[in-house]
């Protein structure tokens, strides 16, 4: 990614295309008829003078301006200005002051555009932004710099894990993915241990390798450690999965909309954005992350519907369905989680099920935790981001859909309740851990972007848990 170069400043320099922000209510800019310009959140209105181009965003009402709406609005001026080929934008956020991180965070998010691979140039040129600059007043200067360059941090990281989000099953295997986990860690204070099949067989990881054993392209699990806080504090562990390829395996997947599946490794994509802004952004305090992953195909060597899996910590799986992958390659990392790092949370993230999809669509992702003060602090950073979640229930009389007869417990239940079903199988694998699971199949990536956000994979988790983790978690 070229580099983007930011200035918080009072005043342009040189001649960027500006962007002012503009409320319902307030006298419009000159020259500008009431008719063509009402100021709803994220329209705009671009104003050529001689040299200088002015492009005019709404914020909608004065009162009901929050975080969310200046991250949008500044998302939909840097979009509209790259399309008529901006490479230098100011964004004047004086009487905004309190939004710059928002509105930088939309700003770099929607810079960010998956351009393919070697298809036929359009006729329009999208500029590239090198150079952002970010005007308050004089007074505001520190904090606005504060703030801009956590939003950078997090943001530039987001754009980071989206991109190699958006990589196809082909260019993206497991084994892939826990080298640019290393590449990625290279140069900052992060350790990365990756285990590959051998390694796998010998510690009982059971699960990551019998999803994995389908495929040619052999499973992983990735392990980051961050060390940011006392020596002897004890971590909070994220999991997330990273199934670069879920074909359902044997109990194969109709094949319309397969293609999306090459999405169902955001979790741990997010799981390794969180550790790299953890890192730069030196939270004070200690992180384990685990991302298991393999790609989900059937074949010869394929795992199979009555299967009997033997996880890290001894509990078995009955495999009744082999789409139900996820959950089986989140028990054993989860049990390792456990075991080795005895965490005072476990916070998980999945594209699990397609029932959470219809019961949030695509607006919220599931939560599913028994810890309320963990629910509440998850939802106050999800109004904070812009990364909505909604509480739903992982109690006791779910566990009944995931017995089995014959091993701990069985992959698949009724359909009904399903996501509450898969929620409460994860949790088996933390015991007494505080857990949080987050499903976020609706969320992970979009075919109706919003403002500051393109089609494709959206980095949904990153900076919802970022804003939590900075708030001081409550474990
Ligand atoms: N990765 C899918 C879940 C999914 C579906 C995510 C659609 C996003 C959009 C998961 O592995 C899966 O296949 N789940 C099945 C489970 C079922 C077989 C019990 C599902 O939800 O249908
Ligand atoms: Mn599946
Ligand atoms: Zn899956």
């Amino acid at each position: 990614m070229p580099s983007l170069k930011i200035d918080i400043r009072t005043s342009t320099s040189g001649s960027p295309d500006l962007v002012t922000f503009f409320t319902k209510g307030s006298p419009l800019p000159a020259g500008v008829p009431a008719s063509e310009f009402d100021g709803a959140p994220c329209s705009t209105l671009l104003l050529r003078d001689k040299n200088q181009r002015t492009l005019v965003v709404g914020l909608g009402e004065k009162n009901k301006i929050e975080p969310d709406i200046l991250r949008r609005a500044a998302g939909a001026a840097i979009k509209h200005l790259l399309k008529v080929g901006s490479s230098e934008i100011a964004l004047d956020l004086a009487a905004h002051a309190d939004h710059v991180g928002p509105a930088v965070e939309g700003a770099i998010l929607a810079s960010y555009k998956f351009e393919g691979f070697g298809k036929p140039a359009g006729k329009e040129k999208r500029g590239v932004l090198a150079r952002l600059q970010v005007l308050v007043r004089e007074n505001e200067l520190i904090r606005a710099r504060v703030q801009a360059r956590d939003a950078e941090i997090i943001a530039t990281i987001c754009n980071t894990i989206r991109a190699i989000g958006n990589l196809p099953g082909n260019m993206l295997t497991p084994a892939i993915l826990a080298d640019k986990a290393q590449e990625l860690a290279q140069g900052r204070a992060l350790t990365v241990k990756v285990w590959n099949e051998r390694h796998l067989k010998r510690d009982g990881f059971g699960g990551i390798l019998a999803v994995g054993q389908g495929s040619v392209n052999p499973p992983r699990l990735i392990v980051l450690e961050y060390h940011g806080g006392a020596k002897r504090e004890t971590p909070i562990a994220l999991v997330g999965k990273a199934v670069t390829f879920d074909t359902g395996g044997i109990s194969i997947k109709p094949g319309a909309a397969m293609d999306e599946m090459k999405w169902d490794k955001m979790g741990g994509l997010a799981v390794l954005g969180m550790m790299l802004a953890a890192a730069d952004l030196k939270l004070p305090l200690n992180l384990i992350g685990l991302i298991p992953s393999a790609e989900n195909m059937p074949g010869p060597d394929a795992y199979r519907p009555g299967d009997i899996i033997t996880t890290r910590d001894g509990k078995t799986i009955e495999v009744l369905n082999t789409d139900a992958e996820g959950r089986i390659i989140l028990a054993d990392a989860i049990a390792h989680a456990r075991l080795t790092y005895k965490p005072s949370a476990i916070l998980e993230y999945s594209t699990l099920t397609g029932a959470v999809v219809m019961a949030l669509g695509h607006q919220r992702a599931g939560m599913f935790t028994a810890e309320l003060k963990l629910r509440d602090a998850f939802a106050a950073a999800g109004k904070a981001t812009g990364e909505l979640v909604w509480p739903l229930p992982v109690d006791e009389e779910y566990k009944e859909g995931a017995q089995s007869e014959i091993a701990t417990v069985k992959n698949t239940g009724p359909r009904e309740g399903s996501a509450c079903v898969s929620a409460s199988f994860v949790k088996t694998w933390a015991e007494e851990t505080p857990f949080v699971h987050f499903d976020i199949a609706g969320t992970a990536w979009t075919t109706k972007p919003p403002a500051h956000l393109e089609g494709g994979a959206t980095g949904f988790g990153v900076r919802l848990t970022l804003a939590a983790l900075r708030a001081g978690l409550p474990v």
